[in-house]
This record gives C-alpha cells, sequence and structure tokens, in this order.
C-alpha cells in the first residue's frame, strides 16, 4: 500500500528533540510517573509482571474507559497504542477501495492520508475562520450536499486540531442525522475532549446513532503521551474487528501503560489530572493572548479547547519557510499551516513549562520583527 507522507508527524518526529524549544505540541506538559502516582503505589508498579497482558485492554482498564460513556460496557472498547493506532485500527476497518469519506478540514492530516492510502475518495466538509468575531464556522447544509449513499464515513475530530474549535450536541445531533439517513458511519476523533478552556467537557458522539466510533487517548487532556495509550469505542462486533487488526499492528497495549493507564482514569485522580491540565490551559493562553495582542500584523480565534493557537500572520512569507528559519536560526519548532493546507497561518503549542513558552514567543517575535523590518 502507498502511503504519503505525514508531513507534521514527520516534521515533529524529525526535529522535535533536537530543537531547544518545542512548540509544536499540541497537549500539555506531560506528567511524571511519580506526579501521577499516589504515595505508596510505587510498589506496585514495580511488581508489574511484563507479560504480554489481555491484548485489547485489561477488563479493568476496559472498564475504566467504558464508564466515561453513558451506556457503554467493556466490549465495546478496544485498548490501542494511543489515539494514532485507534485512528488507523478504525480506518482500515471501516475503509474499502473506492469508497467515499467526508473529512472535516482543517484536520490533524492523519486520516487524510489513511484514507487516501486506503483507496477512498475523500470529500473535504472546511471549518472556514471568521477573524472579526472570533470564531470558526461550519455550515451543516454543506455536509449535507456532501453526504450521499456512496459515503462510508463521515470523519471529525472534535474539539478540533488545529483550530481548537468544538462542536457542540446540537450540531452532533444533526451530523449523526445526515450519517443515519445515508447509512454512513461517524468517527469522531475526541482526542482533545477534557482539554477545554472553559472547563465544559464537550459532548461526545457516542450514542447519537448505530454506527458511531469514537477514539480518544491520554495523550492531551491527560499530559500522558509517553504512555501511548489510546482506545476505541464503537459497536460491540465492530470493536471485533478492530481487535483483528491490532493483532496485525501492535498486538496489545505494553503492561506498564495498560496499569498506568488504569490509575489515571480512577475517577477521583483522572479529576486532578484534568484540573492540572485545565489550569495550564487557562494560565498559558493568557500568556500566549496578551503576547499576541501585543503583536502588528498577527491575529489568532481563542481556542476554545486544546494547548495550540491558530496565528494568522500577514508578513509574506510562506509558512514552511517561516518555520524552517525558526528552526534553523533560533532552534524553535512549530508547526507551519502548510501542514495542514493553510498557508498564512502557524500552529503554536502554548501548553508547555511557562518558561518555555515565554522563550518560545520570545524567538518569534525577534523573527517577526525582522521580517517586518525587511519588508519596509
Ligand atoms: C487529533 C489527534 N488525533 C490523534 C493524535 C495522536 O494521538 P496519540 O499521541 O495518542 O497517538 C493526535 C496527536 O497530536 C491528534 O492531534
Amino acid at each position: 500500500m502507498h502511503i504519503e507522507p505525514f508531513v507534521m508527524e514527520r516534521w515533529q518526529s524529525t526535529y522535535e528533540h533536537q530543537v531547544e524549544l518545542n512548540l509544536s505540541d499540541s497537549g500539555v506538559h506531560p506528567l511524571t510517573v511519580q506526579e501521577l502516582l499516589e504515595p505508596g503505589e510505587s510498589e506496585s508498579l514495580l511488581d508489574q509482571r511484563l507479560i504480554y497482558t489481555q491484548s485489547n485492554g485489561t477488563p479493568e482498564l476496559r472498564d475504566r474507559i467504558a464508564n466515561l460513556y453513558r451506556d457503554a460496557d467493556r466490549e465495546n472498547i478496544e485498548v490501542t497504542n494511543g489515539g494514532a493506532e485507534a485512528n488507523y485500527v478504525t480506518a482500515c476497518t471501516l475503509v474499502r477501495p473506492g469508497d467515499e469519506v467526508v473529512l472535516q478540514m482543517p484536520n490533524y492530516m492523519q486520516l487524510w492520508g489513511v484514507f487516501r492510502a486506503l483507496g477512498a475518495k475523500v470529500r473535504t466538509w472546511e471549518l472556514t475562520p471568521d477573524l472579526e468575531n472570533d470564531t470558526w464556522h461550519w455550515d451543516l447544509d454543506r455536509l449535507e450536499q456532501l453526504v450521499n449513499a456512496d459515503t462510508r464515513l463521515i470523519a471529525i475530530c472534535n474539539p478540533n486540531n488545529p483550530t481548537g474549535s468544538v462542536l457542540h450536541s446540537e450540531a452532533l445531533d444533526r451530523i449523526a442525522g445526515i450519517a443515519r439517513q445515508h447509512d454512513a458511519w461517524t468517527m469522531v476523533d475526541e482526542i482533545y475532549q477534557g482539554a477545554e478552556l472553559d472547563g465544559t467537557s464537550t459532548p461526545s458522539m457516542w450514542g447519537r446513532h448505530d454506527k458511531v466510533v469514537v477514539t480518544n487517548s491520554l495523550s492531551k487532556a491527560y499530559g500522558l503521551p509517553g504512555l501511548r495509550l489510546g482506545w476505541i469505542l464503537g459497536p460491540e462486533d465492530f470493536v471485533e474487528e478492530c481487535w483483528g487488526r491490532h493483532d496485525y499492528t501492535t498486538i496489545g497495549p505494553g503492561a506498564l501503560s495498560d496499569h498506568l493507564a488504569e490509575l489515571a482514569l480512577e475517577p477521583v485522580r483522572r479529576q486532578r489530572i484534568l484540573d492540572r491540565t485545565r489550569d495550564i490551559l487557562t494560565g498559558n493562553l493568557a500568556i500566549a493572548m496578551d503576547w499576541v495582542n501585543g503583536q502588528q500584523q498577527l491575529r489568532t480565534i481563542t481556542p476554545r479547547a486544546g494547548a495550540f493557537l491558530m496565528l494568522k500572520y500577514e508578513h509574506g512569507i510562506n509558512s514552511l519557510e517561516l518555520a524552517e528559519r525558526l528552526r534553523v536560526e533560533r532552534s524553535m519548532l512549530l508547526v507551519p499551516g502548510d501542514h495542514f493546507e493553510m498557508d498564512g497561518w502557524i500552529r503554536v503549542g502554548f501548553g508547555d513549562d511557562v518558561d518555555t513558552l515565554r522563550a518560545g514567543l520570545d524567538r518569534l517575535s525577534d523573527v517577526l520583527q525582522q521580517l517586518d523590518a525587511s519588508s519596509v
């Protein structure tokens, strides 16, 4: 199977550990194992035998995940290595050559590449920026026009990466209705659920019609990307099929990750983790917005969720060129809008520690000022 490069992930994989300041991440500053554990728990971790655990996730972990959703149980859950594997396995299970899929854009772009590699015809449903009103618009009538009897699935990322916008219940119900009408699936990547700036958890797509698959992971809202722990939530027979595919990818999650994920999703601890995330997001967004407001020729739309800010600049330079210049001359990494097919924009992650954020924004100001000066 030929697959096009996943350019954003390639960019991050290649450079994120080579630069001094990495502002390309979309989640919050990760927890240490120590911060995750409660006092006295390290023994249980050290005693963990490094076996192949139950390959679709231990029943205990699947129960914890299922409890996050109304009317779900462990048979609806497949535990994967991160949201990336959850998306990959789901797409490979659902999509056949020649299928039409409707993909919300802009998007994280993993599914863009996978759908195309699977031989699907990708139609895009665009979110459009409205800088004047500080919001992203979506047009559900347009979505309705894009979906037809050949549509296999509608894929959405909610909250959305890279815009940080959120579709609420009414819109999700309408999308479910459109899918139902054409017997299509909806596949919703909900990885930023729990990373909302105002503390209101984004409603899940789960339960809105029969053919819903949700993917998620502990990488963003929980600050645990190094666990590589994600999941697929779907109808029981569909999840069973995904498990069979998973045998071909990574078999199952790591034993330590499964164990630590079970601890992270213990309700009181989960709340503690999400509170930490919210504190980081609100504190750092204030710093980032303050900085944006002091910049000429730079505008943004306040993200409703996620630790990233899309910035629209007017400096007459291609976004990949700008990102390359920052990387080579200033040893900092951010994501060029080109990676989302949005030249003229850059994505800046604001979830890291405050010193890294401030230093990164300073370096970005310097380069933008140089560009201003050279255009005079
Ligand atoms: C929307 C979205 N889905 C999936 C992933 C991959 O998640 P994970 O690190 O859990 O594999 C990312 C990572 O940035 C993402 O933004």
